[in-house]
C-alpha cells in the first residue's frame, strides 16, 4: 500500500514497483490520477487496486486498508509517502496552513500506520516504510512547516521501530535530497544535487528491499546535512540562512 501514489515519488515507486511483480494498493485523493496508474499497471498483466481517500480521515483509511487486503491479499509493505510541502517566513505564519502540513505529513502518516500495523504484528511480517525527508535533521530558512512534519515523521517512525522490534515487522526510514517532481518543480531557487526521479526510485526500492532501518541521500547533500549536525548553532545559521531552497 502505496500513499501518495497519484504524483511523483508515489507514482514512480508504484510503477517499479509493480513492474517488479508487487500487488499495489494506490492511495491518494485524485480518483482520475490513479485510474490511469491502474489501467496502466493492469495492461502490462500487473495488479493494482485504487484507494480513493485522504489520509487525513483514519476511518476511511482503515476501510480501504480493509478492502485492499479482502481484493489483493495481506499488506506486505506500507509506503507512506503522501506530503505537501509550503513556503513559509516565520514572521508571516499562517496557523491553519502550519497545521495542514503537519496534518498531512504527520498525522496521515500516523493514521496509514494504524490502518496496517495491527494486522502485521498479528502475522509477525511486515514492513513500514516513511518517505522523510533530509530537511528532517535540522532547519531550514522558510521551511518551519516542512521541516517541523518531516522531523517528526522521522522521530515517529524511529519510535514506532523501537515498540514493535522482535514482531517481524521491520521499519524504514527514508530521507530523501532534492527529487524532481511536482513538489519541486517551479521553485527558481537552486537545488543542489537535485535527482532524476527513477534514480531516487531505484534508491529507495534497494533500501526497501534491504529492510534498511534508516536511508539518506544522495550522499553529497547527506554528507553536507550531517556536517551541518555537528555545527556549533552560530555557524549553523549563518550558512543555513544564506541557502534558501524555497520559492
Ligand atoms: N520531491 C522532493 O524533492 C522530495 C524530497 C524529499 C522528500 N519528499 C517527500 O516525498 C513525498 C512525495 O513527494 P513528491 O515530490 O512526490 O510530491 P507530489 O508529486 O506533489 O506528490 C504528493 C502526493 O501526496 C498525495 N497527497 C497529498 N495530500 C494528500 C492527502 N491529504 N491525502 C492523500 N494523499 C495526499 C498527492 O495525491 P493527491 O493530491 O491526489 O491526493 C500526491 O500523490 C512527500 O512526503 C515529500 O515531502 C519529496
Amino acid at each position: 500500500m502505496i500513499t501518495g501514489a497519484s504524483s511523483g515519488i508515489g507514482r514512480g515507486l508504484t510503477l517499479e514497483l509493480a513492474r517488479r511483480g508487487a500487488a499495489i494498493g494506490l492511495v491518494a485523493r485524485r480518483s482520475e490520477l490513479l485510474a490511469e496508474i491502474v489501467t496502466e499497471i493492469e495492461a502490462a498483466n500487473g495488479k493494482a487496486l485504487a484507494l480513493v481517500v485522504d489520509v487525513n480521515d483514519a476511518e476511511a483509511l482503515r476501510r480501504e486498508a480493509d478492502r485492499l487486503r479482502r481484493e489483493l491479499g495481506p499488506i506486505d509493505v506500507l509506503i507512506a509517502n503522501a506530503g505537501i510541502a509550503t513556503v513559509d517566513h516565520a514572521v508571516d505564519l499562517h496557523p491553519a496552513q502550519v497545521a495542514n502540513v503537519i496534518k498531512v505529513n504527520v498525522l496521515g502518516a500516523v493514521n496509514s500506520v494504524a490502518a496496517v500495523l495491527p494486522e502485521m504484528v498479528a502475522r509477525g511480517e511486515g514492513q513500514l516504510v516513511a518517505i522523510s525527508s533530509l530537511s528532517a535533521y535540522r532547519g531550514l530558512p522558510k521551511s518551519a512547516a516542512y521541516c517541523a512534519s518531516k522531523a517528526a515523521l522521522s522521530s515517529f517512525f524511529e519510535c514506532v521501530r523501537i515498540d514493535i522490534q522482535n514482531s517481524g515487522v521491520d521499519v524504514t526510514i527514508i530521507h530523501p535530497g532534492f527529487i524532481k517532481t511536482p513538489l519541486t518543480a517551479g521553485r527558481h531557487s537552486k537545488m543542489p544535487f537535485l535527482m532524476e526521479l527513477d534514480e531516487a526510485v531505484k534508491k529507495m526500492i534497494r533500501a526497501i528491499e534491504k529492510r534498511k532501518k534508516t536511508v539518506a541521500f544522495p550522499w553529497q547533500l547527506a554528507s553536507i546535512v550531517r556536517l551541518g549536525m555537528v555545527m556549533p548553532n552560530f555557524m549553523y545559521d549563518r550558512i543555513a540562512a544564506k541557502n534558501s531552497f524555497r520559492g
